[in-house]
């Protein structure tokens, strides 16, 4: 039997309270909120559970604190049969942390995060090994040095090279140019460039073979070999979008893996994402493998 393809991910492992308001608070009131969850959370890590959950295998690389919270995120992570060996302990920090309100009535959601307080990954922190024997590198570019030292191995090796640009960082454009497909959030869009369109042309032109811009419940624009992309988002009874970028992300990857047509691997983000949107948090509503094979057993089945 073939191994089940490899996935290298670098970046966020965060855990994510998340709570139902009715609506957004004005300052200095007290507002309750319901149906508390606790949930791992990180773009990358979120994508890494959804890939596993789907068949691949995938080692994540990234920072907690010697914290409850850090242990918390570990054993979630483990529990998911993620290779966790990549996690580093920083001694006397603290783990990162969301707080999450949602209005399931506009689905919308207001994050409230800490980031780890540790000493950020370092390059020689990353299991080279274990990168070069993977069949796609994913990162969200938390850790810039040790997330550049991963990319310029991984296009060496000719391992594609994903991108969860949720935020228009330091390094994020050189990671451009070294990645095959580099998918950012509407909010770094809106830094980088007038319109999402804009935003495309602008990675295409540095290199990024799949390059997109997700647009929440709008969808998503794409370019790939000078073709314009554009889709809505599938319908979905929304309460909660936390993590539907992420597992947009995997989406992508999941269809790269597989050799898919990059119509197809948009078309499984954002299938993916909607389901993730019905349930509260980031991985609940990842759909099961079963669900994914039976919608694409018969060519796109939209
Ligand atoms: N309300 C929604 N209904 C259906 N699909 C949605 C909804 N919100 C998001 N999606 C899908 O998920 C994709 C990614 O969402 P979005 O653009 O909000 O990601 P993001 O900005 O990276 O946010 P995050 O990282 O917090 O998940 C969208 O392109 C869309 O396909
Ligand atoms: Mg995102």
């Amino acid at each position: 039997m073939m191994k089940a393809p490899l996935v290298f991910g670098i970046g966020q492992c965060s855990l994510d309270h998340l709570g139902l308001v009715a609506a957004y608070p004005p300052p200095d009131v007290k507002c309750e909120f319901t149906n508390l969850l606790l949930q791992g959370g990180g773009p990358a890590a979120t994508a890494l559970v959804a890939l596993k959950r789907w068949g691949a295998r995938c080692h994540i690389a990234g920072v907690l604190g010697d914290d409850g919270f850090g242990t918390q995120i570990k054993a979630l992570l483990d529990a998911e049969g993620l290779d966790t060996s990549g996690l580093q302990i920083r001694k006397q920090h603290q783990s990162q942390f969301a707080f999450i309100a949602s209005e399931p009535a506009l689905a919308r959601r207001t994050i409230f995060y800490q980031m780890p307080t540790g000493e950020p990954l370092r390059p020689e922190e990353i299991n080279t090994g274990i990168l070069l024997s993977s069949q796609a590198l994913h990162t969200d570019g938390l850790f810039t040095e040790a997330s550049l030292f991963a990319c310029r191995k991984a296009k060496a090796a000719g391992i594609p090279v994903i991108v969860d640009a949720g935020t228009l960082r330091d390094g994020m454009l050189e990671m451009a140019k070294m990645s095959d497909c580099f998918v950012t959030s509407e909010v770094f869009s809106n830094a980088f460039a007038e319109t999402p369109a804009e935003t495309c042309r602008k990675l295409a032109g540095m290199g990024v073979r799949l390059a997109g811009v997700t647009l929440g419940k709008r969808g998503y624009v794409a370019l790939v070999d000078g073709r314009f992309i554009e889709k809505e988002a599938y319908p979905a009874k929304a309460i909660d979008t936390t993590g539907c970028g992420d597992v947009f992300h995997a989406g992508l990857i999941h269809g790269i893996l597989h050799g898919w047509s990059p119509e197809k691997c948009l078309d499984l983000g954002a299938w993916a994402a909607a389901r993730v949107s019905e349930q509260m948090g980031g991985r609940s509503g990842i759909p099961d493998i079963h669900a994914l094979q039976l919608k694409y057993s018969d060519g796109m089945n939209r």
